[in-house]
């Protein structure tokens, strides 16, 4: 499989200024490609240091991109790296962060009332023009939208971690979403270099309905004691060809993230055998060992 690059799509006519809410795994990545597409990028966090961490992060997955794109041209990397930097200003003030957005895409916290009040006070703050994406990977995102007054001008972006890499963006319509509002995002997917593909307003959308209860069902064999942690990813990796193994999967989307998809689901669909949390995630999250982004989950990480 060949990966290739966001790098410098020509830049979308409708989006042009985008606003990312929530620096943290994801908003960061998004930040990042939309950045490097030429378009003016507001990141809101929630204080100060955050903004820089998130800054922090960009800065460094920045220059991986670059010396991919100018292998022999240390200038033109600079250029690229300080040129999409530039083109980033953070914030924490909501209403001063979309006073001229087109499009804000959400990509905090997997949690439907902390979306809703988010939301909510958006939809009071923005202008009629700005579209607004929920990132979820599980929420549903007609009843995110069903707070604000916009649900024509309202549908999913969800992409994949590490965003920068991923190549796929699934678009997201609810039935109220409008054909203008589908065919700008769709545009946009195609201008920060995605190749997008359309899901109806179901649980998981495509690729989490699929590898949700893939990972969880890895993690219900490792519990059973059938298999170790090594053995399943090795399995996995040689035996199916996938680039990572179910459990340092589970450790790189967060355990808190996928904790909390699991939960929605099963109280959604208690009956779904597939949807049932697991023990030993629930263990991990007590001890706050979230995966890769904390230094530690199934496996340790330096
Ligand atoms: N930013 C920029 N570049 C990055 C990067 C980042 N954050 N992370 C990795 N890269 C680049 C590296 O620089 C490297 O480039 P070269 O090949 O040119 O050297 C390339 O990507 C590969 O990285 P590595 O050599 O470090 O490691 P790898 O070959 O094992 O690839 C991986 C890493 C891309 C993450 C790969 O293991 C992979 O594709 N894993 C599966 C990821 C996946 O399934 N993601 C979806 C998760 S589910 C989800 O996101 C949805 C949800 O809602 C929960
Ligand atoms: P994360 O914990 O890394 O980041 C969330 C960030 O949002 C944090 O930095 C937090 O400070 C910030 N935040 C919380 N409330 C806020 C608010 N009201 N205003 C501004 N900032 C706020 O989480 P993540 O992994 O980036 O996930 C974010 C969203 O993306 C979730 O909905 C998740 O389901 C979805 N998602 C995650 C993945 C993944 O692999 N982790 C993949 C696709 C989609």
């Amino acid at each position: 499989i060949k990966r290739s690059l966001s790098t410098s799509s020509p830049m979308n006519a409708v989006i042009k200024n985008v606003t990312v809410i929530g620096g943290g795994l994801m908003g960061s990545g998004i930040a990042q490609v939309a950045a490097q597409t030429g378009h003016n990028v507001t990141i809101v966090e929630v204080n100060p240091d955050l903004i820089k961490k998130a800054e922090d992060s960009i800065a460094k997955n920045l220059v991986r991109v670059a010396k991919k794109l100018h292998k022999d041209d240390p200038q033109a990397a600079n250029k690229f790296v300080s040129e999409s930097q530039a083109r980033i200003k953070g914030c924490t003030d909501i209403a001063e962060a979309v006073k001229d957005s087109d499009l804000v895409v959400e990509a905090i916290v997997e949690n439907m009332d902390v979306k809703h009040k988010l939301f909510k006070n958006l939809d009071e703050v923005a202008p009629p023009k700005t579209m607004f994406a929920s990132n979820t990977s599980s929420l549903s995102i007609t009843e995110i939208a069903s707070v604000t007054k916009r649900k024509d001008r309202f549908g999913g972006l969800h992409f994949f971690n590490p965003v920068p890499v991923m190549k796929l963006l699934e678009v997201v319509r609810t039935p109220e979403t409008s054909q203008e509002t589908y065919e700008a995002f769709m545009a946009w997917g195609k201008a920060v270099g995605k190749t997008c593909v359309t899901c109806k307003d179901t649980p998981g959308f495509i690729v989490n309905r699929l590898l949700v209860p893939y990972i969880a069902e890895a993690i219900r064999m490792m519990e059973r004691g059938d298999a170790s942690p090594r053995d399943i990813d090795t399995a996995m990796k040689l035996g199916a060809g996938y680039p990572m193994g179910p459990i340092e999967l589970a450790d790189y989307v967060g355990h808190d993230t996928s904790h909390a998809i699991m939960q929605g689901w099963h109280k959604k669909f208690p009956d779904n055998p597939l949807f049932k949390p697991n023990e030993s995630v629930q263990k991990l999250i007590d001890e706050k060992k979230l995966g890769v982004k904390t230094g530690e989950g199934f496996y340790k990480y330096t």
